[in-house]
């Protein structure tokens, strides 16, 4: 028998302590949040994914009254920039929320559990980490890559 452990190093910024770049992705996440269409949870989600060929898309969650059937913010920006980008891998993902008072959350948000499997496949076929920038009130969390939120991640070359 063996003990073993994973290890996640992660950054906590300040904003003024971020690149012009990162500050710029942060700010386009937490302009997204304006997008997001939550009349039922009142929690609004705002995703700014970077990809390698310069492009920014934005996500915002989309919910629907058959509860289920709606997307979060990050999913939303991954498959549109699948969809319209196909070659163009994500390099930086960041992600900002409003809670119920309109305001931002002071905690960081990270994606829910179905994002971030559709994340580290992205990650996974891109053959390259995704940087994530979780944003809070006054900081950011910075991650190297999905991977990291996402230990013993299940991928096509299991299958
Ligand atoms: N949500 C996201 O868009 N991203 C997350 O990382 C967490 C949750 C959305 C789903 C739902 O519309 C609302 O936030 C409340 O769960």
């Amino acid at each position: 028998m063996k003990d073993a452990c994973i290890h996640v190093d992660y950054r906590i910024c300040s904003f003024d302590e971020l690149s012009a770049d990162d500050l710029a992705l942060v700010e386009q996440a937490k302009a997204a949040t304006h997008n997001s269409f939550s009349p039922y949870s009142h929690f609004s989600v705002g995703a700014a994914l970077l990809l390698d060929n310069g492009v920014v898309v934005q996500g915002a969650n989309q919910e629907n009254a058959s509860f289920t059937t709606g997307l979060c913010a990050e999913r939303t920006a991954a498959f549109y920039a699948n969809a319209h980008y196909p070659d163009a891998a994500p390099t930086t993902l960041a992600i900002a929320a409003r809670g119920t008072d309109g305001e931002f959350t002071v905690e960081p948000v990270s994606p829910c559990g179905a994002c971030r499997q559709v994340l580290v496949e992205i990650e996974h076929r891109y053959g390259r980490p995704m940087r994530l920038l979780l944003v809070g009130r006054d900081c950011v969390y910075e991650l190297k890559s999905i991977k990291d939120i996402v230990p013993f991640s299940f991928t096509d070359d299991a299958l």
